[in-house]
C-alpha cells in the first residue's frame, strides 16, 4: 500500500466510475463514496442491467453530477456525452464488472454508454470483476481476462468469500477499502518521477542511392512500449525514433531520424540534463561509405557495395562524463549472456537486455518479447509476454537498479 498522510491523495483526479449489473452494485456507492472522500472528481456511468440494482439517484446524490446510462438520452442534447466522459477520464474503473460486461468488452463492442466510453478513451482501464464462483472459474472468463490483462486493462481482485448466491468461492467483488487504496497506488507518484529518460527505438535506414536503403526488421515496438511505460512510471520522455509505422506513445516527445548519423546528432544533442539512456534502436552497424548521388543502374550482373561502421552511439554516450545511467540492448542468436556480458563490459554500460533471435523469432516484429537483464552484480529473466507489459517490468527494474547507483 502506498502511505501518504495527505487526507485528499485524489485530490483533482478525474475517475470515470463504471457500474455493471451485478449484485455487489450496492458496493459501488459506498466506492463512489469512499472515492470522494479521498479528493476524486468523480462521475458514474451505469449499464441498463446496473439500474435493476441500484437507482441512478443515489449516485447523482453522492456526485452531484448527472449519471451517464444512456447512448441516445444523455443530458440534454448531449449526445456525445461518451466522447466527452472518454477524455475526461483519468482512469476508468469498472466496479463491478459482471462476466457479460467482461466478455463484451472482449469482443469490443460498444452498443452502451459505458462500453462506447472505453472504446473511445485512452484513460487507463481498471475492472472490478464481481461474479458467482463458477462464472469466475469457467474458461470463457479466464481466457477473457487474460485477453484484457493483454491489453493492460488492470483488474482487481476478485476476492475469496462467501457469496450473494450462498456459493463460496472466488467471485466477490473486492472491498471497497481495498479498491480505493488500489486507486491511490494507481495515482501514486511512480519510480521514475522527476526524471528524464532518453531513448532510442526503431531500426536506421542507410542511404544506397537515392531510392533504396540498408535496414533491419527492428518494428519500433519494444523502444515504444518502453517509451510509455517510463512516462507512466512518472518520467519526461524523449523518444528518438528512427522510421516506424507506430504512433507517439501518450504523454511521449518523439524526434523522427532516419539514418545511424542523424540518430547519434539527435541523442548528441539532447543529451544534457538526461537521467537514463536507454538505447533500444536496432541501429545498422553499417552503412554504404559512398551513397550514390543519382539512382543507380543495373548495369553489370554483380554490384559490390563498399560498407563501413555507423558510428556505435551507445558507446559514444556511456564514454562521456557526467553520462546518464545506459541501457543496451543485445539481439544474440547463441550463448547469450556471454555476449550480452561482453557489451556491458566493452560499452562500459550499466544494464543490458538480451533477447534471443532465431530466424523467424517474433523479437524484433513481433508482439511478444523475453528479455534477459543483465547488471555487474545481478541478472533477471523476464518469460515471453506482451511488450507492453515486459517493457512496464524493465522500466522497474531500470528504476530499482538508478536509484541504488545515483540515489
Ligand atoms: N547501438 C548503437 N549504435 C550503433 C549500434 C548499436 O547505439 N551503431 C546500440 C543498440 O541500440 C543496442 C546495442 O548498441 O543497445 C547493441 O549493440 P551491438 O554491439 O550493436 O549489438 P548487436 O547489434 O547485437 O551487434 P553484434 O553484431 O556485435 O552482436
Amino acid at each position: 500500500m502506498n502511505t501518504c498522510d495527505n487526507q485528499t491523495p485524489l485530490a483533482g483526479k478525474r475517475i470515470l466510475l463504471g457500474v455493471t449489473g451485478g449484485i455487489a452494485a450496492y458496493k459501488s456507492a459506498e466506492l463512489c463514496r469512499l472515492l470522494i472522500q479521498a479528493g476524486a472528481e468523480l462521475r458514474v456511468a451505469m449499464t441498463d442491467a446496473a439500474l435493476e440494482f441500484i437507482r441512478p439517484l443515489t449516485f447523482q446524490a453522492l456526485t452531484g453530477q448527472p449519471v451517464a446510462s444512456s447512448l441516445f438520452q444523455g443530458e440534454a442534447g448531449n449526445a456525445m456525452e461518451h466522447i466527452e466522459l472518454a477524455r475526461w477520464a483519468e482512469l476508468i474503473l469498472v466496479a463491478p464488472a459482471t462476466a457479460d460486461f467482461i466478455a463484451r468488452l472482449v469482443e469490443g463492442q460498444g452498443d452502451n454508454l459505458l462500453l462506447a466510453t472505453i472504446l473511445a478513451s485512452k484513460a487507463p482501464l481498471a475492472l472490478a470483476p464481481a461474479m458467482n464462483q463458477q462464472m469466475w472459474a469457467a474458461a470463457s472468463t479466464r481466457d477473457n481476462l487474460q485477453r484484457l490483462r493483454h491489453r493492460d486493462v488492470l483488474i482487481w481482485g476478485p476476492e475469496a468469500g462467501e457469496q450473494a448466491c450462498g456459493d463460496q468461492g472466488l467471485g466477490r467483488l473486492r472491498e471497497p477499502s481495498d479498491l480505493l487504496e488500489d486507486v491511490i497506488d494507481f495515482f501514486a507518484p511512480g519510480p521514475l518521477e522527476g526524471r528524464r529518460v532518453l531513448i532510442t527505438a526503431g531500426p536506421t535506414r542507410e542511404a544506397i542511392d537515392p531510392v533504396r536503403f540498408l535496414s533491419n526488421r527492428s518494428s519500433g515496438k519494444m523502444g515504444y512500449a518502453l517509451a510509455q511505460a517510463a512516462w507512466r512510471a512518472g518520467a519526461e520522455v524523449l523518444l528518438v525514433s528512427g522510421p516506424t509505422c507506430l504512433e507517439r506513445p501518450d504523454g511521449v516527445e518523439r524526434i523522427d531520424v532516419i539514418s545511424a548519423e542523424e540518430m547519434r546528432r539527435a541523442v548528441l544533442e539532447q543529451l544534457p540534463g538526461q537521467d537514463i539512456f536507454i538505447a533500444c534502436a536496432a541501429v545498422a552497424d553499417y552503412r554504404p561509405r559512398q551513397p550514390a548521388r543519382d539512382k543507380i543502374k543495373k548495369q553489370s550482373e554483380r554490384l559490390t557495395l563498399e560498407l563501413e561502421r555507423t558510428p556505435d552511439i551507445l558507446a559514444e554516450v556511456a564514454a562521456r562524463p557526467n553520462r546518464p545511467f545506459c541501457v543496451g540492448f543485445a539481439a544474440e542468436t547463441q550463448e547469450l549472456e556471454h555476449y550480452a556480458r561482453d557489451k556491458l563490459a566493452g560499452k562500459k554500460l550499466d544494464m543490458i537486455a538480451a533477447n534471443r533471435v532465431d530466424g523467424d523469432d517474433g523479437a524484433f516484429e513481433g508482439d511478444d518479447n523475453e528479455l534477459a537483464v543483465f547488471w555487474d552484480d545481478g541478472a533477471i529473466e523476464l518469460p515471453r509476454q506482451p511488450k507492453t507489459r515486459i517493457a512496464r517490468e524493465l522500466i522497474a527494474i531500470i528504476a530499482d537498479q538508478f536509484s541504488r547507483r545515483r540515489p
